[in-house]
């Protein structure tokens, strides 16, 4: 058995000697997928919402291009389906993706309804972008490029305005708690001010975002540790396509700058992925071009910095002009304007980095997890809406439509009332030589990116392994009493889940590139899955899912 199937708590703990609170819905994520699961479960308990940074510090809040949905007139529901399904390069659940396209739409008039902003023509009708794998425009987008900002201040008033929600923001869920019938009964958290605390919940819904931070490069903010995922796993949750990470092709490349994404709707707009010398890159590797599935698009610039010896390729932008670029993304246009570059004048360098996390908490289109009482949704969740590859803008939409279903699955289960109980962990520690925990950290995320990032090969899988066990005998064998300590455990964990499913599946598809199996396997479309107990992958074929028809 390996340290990362052995360790059940991160920390020590007696129930009984830690303050304790009830609720009837326990959120842990206060992105798109939380907010919204919480406003809907608030009409029928009470509900806590824990935030592990301040509110507004997550993937939700930083999201340029969109939400995807077939509103226009000429577009429709199958359209997107279908878009999605072929992004998704054969490993979509074709239920759940015929429920985030036909409820999508309603989503976003709930929330027009609530009083988000959106862009719209001079008619009135939604001014729709367009992004890579989509055969027309249907990206409802906000305030230029900051939808996720104009999102996010939405949801979050209507939570701060809804009676019976408790916010706990700077608050880091360590563990969940298993009744001795296998039901998951609520979470141990830690607060900077009010130290440890036992939340006991009739239901728990894991809302918590990805894994981003595993990877040196990485568009994601610093709370993006995965974990969640982390948690779910030494909880006994099955955990799902952990191989799927997806790079988004066009972020910002200059050195020692944060790797800002540049969203796909400024491609969308015109502007074409070019080289040094003014070639472009993508124009003879897909039908789409520049506007390809992300996965073709990610791949293609990869190769050709290989085969050209370039550290980065460039976004040529100018078309769109200076007051053209500042108008349609004024946020963009800022963060550019800080590193001296006028996207309607200079060339914007760029090289992928690590964006979303495909694979995560196993569930199906109600959020229901192998554990009862235990629900995900959003970016931690494998629902099976974005197979191996997710279509551009699909993520707030999928936080929005699965937020929601995973609270009324919560609800429609009468879950028994949360009782306390005596709730202890004792931590095996280890004697393995001491490590620096930074030192740790930053070397994981540079083997993950080196050895598990955008292009992959078996023997360096295996040695990942090896090195991420050995890492883990220090990290997992320690207690910790700070969040950097446990995110460390979580980022290790993760890692090590991500390089296990890269090694087994040996083919190349959608965003899983192996170099030793360059082809798609044609009886390759099966999820992967590990649960902590179990040290055998499991495989399921799509379709083979429980769908859930209820809504
Ligand atoms: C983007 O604007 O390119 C990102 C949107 C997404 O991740 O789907």
């Amino acid at each position: 058995m390996s340290i990362f199937d052995d360790r059940r708590y991160l920390i020590p703990f007696c129930s009984r000697l830690l303050p304790q609170l009830f609720t009837d819905s326990l959120i842990i994520g206060g992105g798109v997928a939380g907010m919204r699961g919480a406003i809907e479960a608030a009409m029928h308990g009470n509900v806590i919402v824990l935030a592990k940074g301040p509110l507004d510090l997550s993937n939700s809040q930083v999201a340029q291009g969109g939400i995807a949905a077939a509103l226009a007139q000429e577009d429709s529901t199958q359209e997107h389906f279908h878009d999605t399904m072929t992004a998704g390069a054969g490993l979509c659940e074709h239920h759940a993706v015929r429920v985030l396209v036909e409820e999508g739409p309603r989503e976003i008039e709930r929330l027009i309804e609530s009083g988000m902003r959106i862009d719209r023509a001079q008619c009135g009708a939604p001014s729709l972008g367009l992004e890579g794998g989509h055969g027309r425009p249907r990206i409802v987008h906000s305030d230029g490029d900051m939808t996720g900002r104009e999102l996010m201040r939405t949801l979050c008033a209507s939570v701060k305005e809804t009676p019976g929600i408790r916010l706990f923001d700077r608050c880091f869920a360590l563990d969940l708690c298993v009744d001795p019938q296998g039901r998951v009964a609520g979470a141990l958290t830690w607060h900077p001010k009010h130290g440890l605390q036992v939340i006991w919940s009739r239901a728990t819904i894991l809302a918590a975002g990805g894994a981003g931070q595993v990877y040196r490069e990485t568009s994601n903010p610093r709370v993006a540790t995965g974990d969640a995922i982390a948690m779910a796993w030494r909880a006994g949750a099955v955990i799902r396509d952990m191989e799927f990470m997806q790079f988004h092709p066009t972020t910002l490349y200059i050195a020692g700058a944060p790797r800002h994404l540049i969203s796909e709707a400024v491609r969308g707009e015109g502007a074409i992925i070019v080289d040094r010398s003014g070639t472009r890159i993508m124009v003879a590797r897909h039908p789409q071009g520049d506007l390809a599935p992300r996965d073709v698009v990610t791949r293609g610039i990869v190769e050709h910095l290989a085969q050209s010896n370039e550290s980065h390729a460039f976004l040529d932008a100018r078309s769109i002009g200076s007051a053209g670029f500042a108008n349609r993304f004024p946020g963009l246009a800022a963060t550019l304007a800080g590193y001296g570059i006028d996207a309607g004048r200079d060339l914007i360098p760029i090289h992928p980095a690590a964006h979303y996390t495909v694979g995560g908490v196993q569930t199906d289109v109600d959020g229901r997890t192998n554990l009862p009482g235990l629900f995900a949704c959003g970016e931690v969740a494998s629902n099976g809406v974005h197979g191996a590859n997710r279509l551009a803008s699909n993520s707030l939409l999928e936080g929005l439509v699965f937020g929601r279903r995973a609270v009324l699955a919560s609800v429609r289960e009468s879950l028994p009332d949360p009782v306390p109980m005596q709730w202890e962990s004792r931590v095996r520690t280890s004697v393995a030589g001491e490590l620096d925990l930074d030192d740790v950290r930053s070397s994981l995320r540079s083997a993950m990116w080196r050895n598990v990032g955008i292009v992959r090969e078996g023997a360096k899988l295996r040695d990942c392994l090896d090195m991420f066990s050995f890492w883990g005998r220090y990290a997992l064998g320690t207690v910790f009493e700070t969040p950097e300590g446990w995110e460390t455990q979580n980022l290790l964990t993760v890692g090590h889940l991500m390089t296990r499913a890269a090694g087994e599946r040996r083919e190349t598809r959608g965003s899983h590139v192996r170099t030793d199996w360059p082809d798609v396997d044609p009886d390759g479309a099966f999820h992967i899955s590990w649960v902590r107990s179990d040290a055998s992958a499991r495989r399921e074929r799509v379709g083979e899912d429980v769908a859930s028809t209820s809504s």
